[in-house]
């Protein structure tokens, strides 16, 4: 997953530089009234500090890109041309403002809304528990519809999720890293990052965790079980692996923390907002997989794990599948190249970022066919490879390879789960207040919410 929001290093350095040169040039002044040879010392360090600062931007801003451009052209790669001093950055952004400043129709071809960029680049050159009881509570007193939005309570459900079996805490204790970390991926246009701020948020979620860690690792020095949940499991495994290379640091648990709270809250929560939307939209499939759920459970046994498994050729996984090709909540895949590497043929250099737009993949009509942007999660009734065109591999809301996502299981048996309560107990429908607006704040989000009318069946 990706988890920290890119900064943008041209506003950082540029400050940095200008804080820099004031600096000297006050130290500079003071030290003229004192000493000529001290005078000229300073001179010529501000001299070479300058040229040093020049040569550093001019290789960042246009000797690199333009270096890496003029290699990836020379083996027939086509793209847009690199603009001085941020590339195609600034374009995404104006493109992303457009997009977002008005909703869509509710249909499924979302990605001209999601990444206008990458899709106008592609077409030019190439190819429950908890949830379920406030739900309850809410509508305890009459059986009439009620409307909330969904987003804010999955969030909430799949963050306690996550606080409680990676960490042993509650949502609650949770609460302020999920605020730290949904600032941090606030969409702000690039000349308006603080990233004064930004560290700060860093150094107050690094303060949290590391308080965590440290009370668990002395738990567990002074002979405390060390609990069954991710942490302890870790910090555990990490203390048997004796004083070697195998070792992680205290700062690594802290990275990998960080990493599960996001991961584990945010896509989740994505994904079964998602899913409430579109069956909103399809009651047909909320009923086919009301059916389900009840010949499985009944209407009031607690959904178990043996249950759950037995749901998987069922429309409940077929829905999540389909929900999870036409919505991925990670919308692509970004890789650097730290030394020069080979991929199909292609050789590319160093200090280049791949980008791998999962959501325009899943929306390829050559993949999926003709109907690619209708909600159909019956292509999925033969398993995952057997849903596109000639079988081709095109389906990874979860990524692949050695980075693929560690928690794919956890998160399919959690909105499953959700899911299946949810089924057991209300029947739903999209508010008309609901405007259809998917756009990415790292993950893909409804940026006007999710209001749905629920009703207690
Ligand atoms: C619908 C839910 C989820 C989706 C769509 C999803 C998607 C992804 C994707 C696409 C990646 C690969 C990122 C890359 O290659 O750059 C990834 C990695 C990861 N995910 Fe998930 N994820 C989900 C749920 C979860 C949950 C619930 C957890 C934790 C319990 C989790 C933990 C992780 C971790 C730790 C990684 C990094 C793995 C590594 O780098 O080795 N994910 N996820």
């Amino acid at each position: 997953m990706p988890t920290q929001p890119a900064t943008h290093p041209a506003g950082n350095s540029t400050v940095l530089l200008a804080t820099t040169y004031t600096a000297l040039s006050v130290a500079a002044a003071a030290a003229a009234a004192s000493s000529p040879s001290l005078w000229s010392l300073f001179m010529g360090l501000l001299a070479v500090l300058v040229a040093w600062g020049a040569y550093w931007a001019a290789e960042r801003y246009w000797l690199r890109p333009r270096r890496l451009d003029r290699a990836l052209r020379a083996q027939g790669l086509t793209g847009t041309e690199y603009r001085f001093p941020a590339g195609d950055l600034v374009e995404n952004a104006r493109l992303n403002e457009e997009a977002r400043s008005k909703p869509m129709k509710p249909c499924h071809d979302v990605v001209p809304r999601v990444l206008p960029h990458v899709l106008h680049t592609v077409k030019e050159h190439g190819t429950l528990i908890v949830v379920k009881d406030r739900w309850e509570s809410k509508l305890a007193s009459s059986d009439a519809p009620y409307e909330l939005d969904i987003w804010p309570e999955f969030q909430n459900l799949t963050g306690d999720v996550i606080s409680r079996t990676a960490f042993g805490s509650s949502f609650l204790e949770g609460r302020r890293i999920f605020q730290l970390q949904g600032e941090q991926a606030e969409p702000r246009p690039l000349i308006r990052r603080n990233n004064r701020r930004m560290n700060e948020i860093n150094g107050e979620i690094e303060g949290i965790l590391r308080g965590m860690v440290e009370k668990r690792e002395r738990a567990i020095e002074s002979g405390e079980a060390s609990g069954n949940d991710l942490l302890g499991l870790l910090l555990q495994s990490n203390m048997d692996s004796g004083k070697g290379s195998l070792r992680l640091s205290t700062e690594d648990v802290i990275e990998e923390c960080k990493l599960f709270y996001f991961a584990g809250m945010e896509t989740t929560s994505v994904l079964l907002t998602w899913t409430l939307v579109v069956l909103g939209m399809h009651p047909e499939w909320q009923d086919r997989a009301r059916e389900e759920v009840l010949a499985v459970f009944g209407k009031d046994d607690k959904p178990n794990f043996d249950g759950l498994s037995r749901l998987k050729t069922a429309s409940v996984t077929m829905i999540l599948y389909e929900v999870l090709r036409l919505y991925p909540p990670a919308v692509t895949l970004n890789r650097r190249t730290f030394k020069d590497m080979q991929i199909g043929g292609i050789t590319y250099p160093a200090g280049v970022i791949l980008e791998l737009p999962i959501i325009v993949v899943h929306h390829n009509p050559d993949v999926w066919g003709k109907d690619v942007h209708e909600f159909k999660p019956q292509r999925f009734a033969e398993g995952i490879s057997k849903a596109t065109k000639d079988d081709q591999p095109a389906f990874f809301p979860f990524g692949r390879g050695p980075r693929i996502c560690i928690g794919q299981n956890f998160a399919l048996l959690e909105a499953k789960m959700a899911l299946s309560m949810i089924l057991q107990r209300f029947e739903f429908q999209l508010s008309p207040s609901y405007t259809h607006a998917p756009y990415t704040v790292i993950t893909l989000h409804p940026q006007h919410g999710a209001p749905i009318i629920v009703k207690k069946i």
